[in-house]
């Protein structure tokens, strides 16, 4: 390795750039990272909207670069995140941020960076873990023309889902010595689809309620919300909980698209890689607007997103909040949840394009205990006749 000092001795400020994206929702935005190193007090700056774990980053960064054995520059650092009026949330930024330094600071050959992005959070050893989102950042990356990911090795998996060469790294001294040509990236196998067997409740169990299982029936076949109403004990959550269990398997581009929103809530199972299940999302009574509809500071998906190609089932109805119900029905009438925060729109997925009936509640019905089921809007059109 150079040594910083002698190597930026001659040169003024040195500025370097790495790409990744930043999560807008379920969106990613094209971020790029530009290190410039000064001569004066040493020192260490992030702007950009940072929030407040990429500010952290600052820690991470250095413990990071010290712990993989590369030189800390003892210059005026300032790490600018382009474009500066877009918020920048999480820890993903740890990577990007270390690799523009070592090539500011000519550890790293700066045009080794090109039709590269990055992503991963730094351990204060160096190592590089995961982060939420990384399909979707993957994509973005893919469509903006890049050719390779560095991301953490578990991460990997995702990022071929997206069709983007990822380059695996455990910590960043692997990255190091890829982008000083050293080493190749690994191959990562593609994460196959696995076809599993449902292993829920089985509308099979329910005796009689022939009415009750034909609504279930069209619901899941029209992809119709479903009201169930009727006393105490009637079996109305038993047979909500069963809906999955008729509706039929993920299509491909169905099982990217939950993939991509649980990637993005921290939900995805990456052993498990692609989700090859529906997935079923049943909110407590007391769940708020943000919860069932989504946003909040750094905006995550609700439940409305989370159920997405799902069951979204809101046992005891009445219970819930009037304004978190209204709040569900731009989604379900839209198909998209419009989140606005700051400068930015949140867009995130709940439903398909077509419009759904719309359903409402009007406050409490003595004596009755309602419950309604959101049944995923795939097509499906095997389904014949009552069971
Ligand atoms: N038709 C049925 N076949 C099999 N089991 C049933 C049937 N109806 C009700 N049960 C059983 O009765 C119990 C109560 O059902 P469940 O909790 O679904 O009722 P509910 O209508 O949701 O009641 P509540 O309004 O109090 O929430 C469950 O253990 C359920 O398995
Ligand atoms: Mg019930």
């Amino acid at each position: 390795m150079t040594g910083v000092a002698e190597s930026l001795r001659s040169v003024g400020p040195v500025l370097a750039r790495t790409l990744t994206n930043a999560l807008v929702g379920l969106e990613a935005k094209p971020v790029e990272v530009e290190a410039h190193l000064q001569r004066g007090l040493p020192g260490f700056t992030i702007v950009g909207l940072p929030d407040k774990a990429c500010q952290e980053a600052k820690e991470r960064v250095r413990s990071g670069v010290t712990s993989a054995k590369l030189e800390w520059p003892l210059r005026r650092i300032t790490v600018n995140l382009a474009p500066a009026d877009l918020r920048k949330n999480g820890s993903g930024f740890d990577l990007p941020i270390a690799i523009a330094i070592l090539a500011a600071s000519g550890q790293i050959n700066a045009s080794r960076l090109a039709g590269h992005a990055a992503l991963g959070e730094l351990a204060l050893d160096g190592r590089v873990r995961s982060v939420p989102g990384t399909l979707a950042i993957a994509e973005a990356a893919h469509r903006a023309g890049l050719r390779r990911l560095i991301c953490a090795e578990e991460s990997a998996p995702e990022a071929t889902l997206a069709g983007i060469e990822p380059v695996p790294v455990t910590d960043l001294g692997e990255a190091y010595d890829y982008l000083c040509g050293r080493t190749q990236p690994r191959s990562v196998p593609k994460p196959r689809r696995c076809r599993v067997a449902y292993d829920g409740p089985d509308l099979a169990d329910v005796r009689g309620q022939q009415r009750a299982r034909r609504a279930l029936e069209l619901a899941a076949a029209g992809r119709h919300p479903l009201l169930l109403a009727g006393p105490p004990g009637t079996g109305k959550t038993m047979l909500a909980r069963r809906l999955s269990g008729i509706l039929p398997p993920l299509s491909a581009a169905e099982a990217i698209e939950v993939t991509r929103i649980q990637s993005v809530a921290g939900l995805l199972d990456r052993r498990a890689g692609l989700v090859s299940k529906r997935p079923f999302r049943a909110p407590h009574h007391s769940a708020t607007l943000v919860a069932l509809v989504g946003g909040g500071a750094g905006p995550r998906p609700g439940e409305v997103s989370l159920a997405h190609r799902g069951v979204l089932l809101l046992d005891e109805l009445p219970e819930f909040a009037r304004h978190a119900l209204e709040g569900l029905r731009q989604p379900l009438e839209d198909g998209t949840v419009t989140v606005a925060r700051d400068v930015s729109r949140v867009c995130a997925a709940c439903c398909d394009d077509e419009p759904m009936p719309m359903w409402r509640t009007r406050g409490r019905t003595p004596g009755m205990h309602l419950l309604s089921v959101l049944a995923g809007r795939s097509r499906w059109s095997s389904l014949a006749g009552p069971a």
